[in-house]
């Protein structure tokens, strides 16, 4: 089965095929980092008129790569929520149209639970149950995956989701957006253990996050001490960043010791992150479990992971109508 994923919720325009929710034939992702970084973030409406123009000729050269025509496929993925309204809405409005000209079935997708699958793509890919941490831009939160479809929320953050603290404490130090990359770089010539920044651990059995006082504590310590730069620059971005990995991977391993979990997935844009893929894996030999890490290109936003949700959804009979709607805030 031949499913066409498409995906704009945010500042990403990607569409990809994919045969049978496991090999992708193509996967292409324009992005828009450079039209949002000169306003130091995601302007809604900018991203609604890029995607507009991006759209189609992403969807042609995702088909082009595959050697496909619209007649050979079987169905097509589109994300309806969670994201931008403006944004999903054209994504959401191509897939209708398409499904409308060719009488393919099409399914809405949960953007989060296409993160949960991207991981369908590599050869080895676990089947559930697994645990599975989305960590993004925009979500920071914790699944118990008993089955293709069926997702329990255990923990997520109570505040700000990882990527945006990257992304805000990047604004404090004066690096550009989105803020992962530049950190993750730095952080690799500096000293973790420089500045011992908070970490909020709410009890022991409660498996959620807060990032808000973090990002604080980078703020209060720029204050004191003045812009950093050269090794200070470097030696503070390896201390946040190894505050947020300790946090994000001891509260995943204690979640999975509790449920009894032996397959732990991480996925989102955080996920691309040297330092957490390091600890994540560190201590989950040590507790035994089995880690899986999406390549970086697969942690970020693509068209691919739409369509393994898509497929299953299908497969599923989860066939939407033209009466589906966006929704921003769909959680999973
Ligand atoms: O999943 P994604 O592409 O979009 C959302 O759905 O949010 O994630 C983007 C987020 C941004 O906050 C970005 O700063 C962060 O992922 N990110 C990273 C790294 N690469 C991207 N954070 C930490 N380390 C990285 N290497
Ligand atoms: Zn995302």
């Amino acid at each position: 089965m031949k499913v066409l994923g498409i995906e704009t919720s945010c500042d990403e325009t990607a569409a990809s095929v994919v045969v049978d929710g496991r090999v992708a034939l193509s996967d292409v992702v324009s992005t828009q980092i450079d039209i949002h970084r000169r306003w130091g973030g995601v302007v809604p409406e900018l991203a609604s008129r890029n995607h507009v123009v991006q759209v189609m000729p992403v969807i042609d050269e995702a088909l082009a790569r595959a050697g496909l025509q619209l007649s050979d496929l079987d169905g097509l993925a589109v994300t309806s929520g969670p994201g931008l309204q403006g944004a999903l809405l054209v994504g959401l409005q191509v897939a209708k149209a398409l499904s409308l000209a060719t009488g393919l079935p099409f399914a809405g997708v949960n953007h989060l639970e296409g993160h949960l699958l991207a991981i369908r793509l590599l050869p080895d890919a676990p089947e559930p149950p697994f645990f599975g941490l989305i960590v993004s831009g925009g979500h920071t939160s914790l699944y118990d995956v008993p089955a293709f479809g069926t997702y329990h929320r255990i923990g997520a953050t109570r505040d700000d989701a990882a990527g945006e603290a990257y992304d805000k404490v990047a604004k404090v130090l004066g690096l550009p957006y989105p803020g992962g990359q530049p950190i993750d770089e730095l952080a690799q010539r500096g000293d973790p253990k420089a500045i011992r920044f908070p970490r909020a651990l709410p009890g022991p059995d409660v498996f959620d996050w807060s990032f808000s006082g973090l990002k604080t504590s980078v703020l209060n310590h720029v204050r004191e001490h003045g812009q950093p730069t050269g090794q200070a620059l470097a030696d503070l971005c390896a201390s946040f960043q190894e505050a947020v990995a300790d946090v994000l991977t001891k509260k995943i391993l204690a979640a999975a010791k509790k449920h009894h979990s032996k397959t732990l997935v991480i996925c989102g844009g955080v996920a691309a992150n040297s330092r957490l893929r390091a600890l994540a894996q560190e201590r989950a030999t040590e507790a035994g479990v089995r880690l899986c890490l999406p390549p970086q290109r697969l942690c970020t936003d693509n068209g691919a992971m739409i369509a393994v949700a898509g497929y299953e959804a299908l497969k599923r009979g989860g066939r939407a109508d033209f009466s589906l709607n966006s929704d921003p805030a769909w959680r999973l």
